[in-house]
């Protein structure tokens, strides 16, 4: 347990993280992943680019901050953080390192004005909680995987079953686990990490499973990102027979089975754990289900026909595919925009429905809006987001 004093000097520092919690986070990502390439594998590259997981653990750090005496308001916080940790293979032994970068960071960027050894003991300390709390949940959760049928430790070596072009440019791999053991089955909704070697350095990426896992094998469905190393690679270099690596399931995004009517939103590769939900809600049958995907255009369109065919023999499946590119404009609006009208089409009229929604985070943010001004209440709007979410910043 933190000190008073130490708690004291930790919330006084908010406003200072507030206002520069994100040059300090960026500084100690470069000093970390400059110094520690082993690291670098572990981490998106694109993420640290465009600064995202600089706001994602700059956001983690400024709300433990402001909960530092009330640790249990993290709790969607940490269960995300948990998540991703433990499908990317982060360890007790990793603390420490990122701590002393963190510190050292604080020092560099505020200055001995600022970070006195007041300031740098307190925050040390406070580091060291948090440490802890997430080892344990991520111990407990390595050991619950461990456990569960079909379950296991580290990366797995999988080999590509099948690879299909689902579109100008998605491209899934059935994977199947080498020893031929079981998998454990995931949740609609959740990822795996995937370890490839580009060029003699392991990679680590995230992608969720696209279908039901029927106990032997799973599927991922990956867009190729232009310019994007592992995806390209994927796309390029794995073939059939090919091994790759997996990390077990993992995400808190996953479907509830609260028996409400169920609306799935999609934009863009953003279909592929709705997919996963949309096959898992169908082969259950007790709820009605809207699916609607929001994409450039029909060639870039993954899993067209297969919603289609779901629909078709499935009465309680209504589903709606808005295309940027498509010239008929409805109701003067961009085309492919989401509008009200067309989000309050696919509602329940009373709004009771659980709201799954996946996408870009411009898309995410519109359709989210949307929603709130038609009156869906937040908690039943549940998301995931494809790399560092961005809502922790919102403390
Ligand atoms: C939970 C989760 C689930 C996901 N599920 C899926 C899924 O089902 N399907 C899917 O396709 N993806 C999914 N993703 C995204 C996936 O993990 C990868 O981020 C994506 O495939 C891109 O990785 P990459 O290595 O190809 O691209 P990267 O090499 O990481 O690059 C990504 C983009 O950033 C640009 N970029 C890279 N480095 C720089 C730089 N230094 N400066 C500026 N720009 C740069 C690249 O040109 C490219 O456009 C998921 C992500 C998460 C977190
Ligand atoms: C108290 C310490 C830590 C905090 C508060 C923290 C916080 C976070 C947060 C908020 C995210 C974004 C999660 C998401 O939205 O998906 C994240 C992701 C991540 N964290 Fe941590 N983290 C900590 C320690 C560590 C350590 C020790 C490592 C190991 C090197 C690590 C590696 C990662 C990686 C690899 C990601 C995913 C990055 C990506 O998508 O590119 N973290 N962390």
């Amino acid at each position: 347990m933190l000190s008073t004093e130490h708690q004291h000097i930790v919330k006084s520092t908010v406003p200072l993280l507030e206002a520069g919690g994100e040059a300090l986070t960026s500084h100690f990502y470069d000093l970390l992943l400059t110094e520690r390439a082993d690291l670098r594998g572990m981490f998106n590259s694109a993420h640290q680019a465009t600064g995202a997981q600089a706001r994602a653990l700059a956001g983690g750090v400024l709300m433990y901050a402001k909960h530092i005496d009330r640790l249990e308001a993290l709790g969607e916080l940490a269960g995300r953080v948990v998540n991703k940790h433990v499908s990317l293979q982060v360890q007790p032994e990793h603390y420490p390192v990122v701590g002393e970068y963190l510190l050292r960071s604080i020092r560099e960027v505020l200055g001995p004005d600022v970070a006195t050894p007041a300031v740098i003991d307190a925050w040390g300390a406070a580091y060291g909680q948090l440490a802890d709390m997430l080892i344990a949940a991520e111990r407990d959760m390595y050991a619950t995987q461990a456990a569960t049928e079909g379950g296991w430790r580290g990366f797995r070596p999988f080999r590509v079953a099948a690879r299909i072009v689902e579109s100008a440019e998605i491209v899934s791999f059935h994977l199947a686990p080498v020893d031929g053991g079981p998998v454990m089955r995931p949740a609609p909704g959740q990822y795996i990490a995937i370890q490839v070697t580009v060029d003699g350095a392991p990679l680590r990426r995230n992608y969720s499973l696209s279908a039901v896992s029927d106990g032997t094998r799973y599927r991922i469905s990956v867009k190729r990102d232009p310019g994007g190393v592992v995806s390209g690679f994927l796309h390029d270099h794995v073939n059939v027979g090919d091994i790759v690596e997996l990390t077990a399931p993992a995400g808190v995004f996953q479907l509830r089975d609260a028996g409400r009517p169920l609306v799935l939103i999609a934009g863009g590769v953003g279909q592929t754990p709705l997919m996963a939900m949309l096959e898992a809600a169908v082969a259950q049958g007790t709820r009605d289900i809207r699916y609607l995907h929001f994409v450039r255009n029909p060639e870039v369109q993954a899993f067209r026909e297969r919603v289609e065919q779901l629909a078709a023999a499935h009465p309680r499946v209504r589903f709606g595919f808005f295309y940027d590119e498509d010239p008929s404009v409805p109701d003067g609006l961009p085309p492919g925009r989401v509008s009200s009208n067309v989000l309050r089409d696919m509602l329940p009229p009373d709004r009771d429905a659980d709201v799954y929604l996946v996408g870009p985070g411009a898309f995410m943010a519109s359709v989210l809006q949307l929603l709130g001004e038609l009156g869906v209440p937040p908690d039943r709007c549940i998301t995931e987001f494809f790399g560092p979410h961005q809502e922790m910043a919102i403390g």
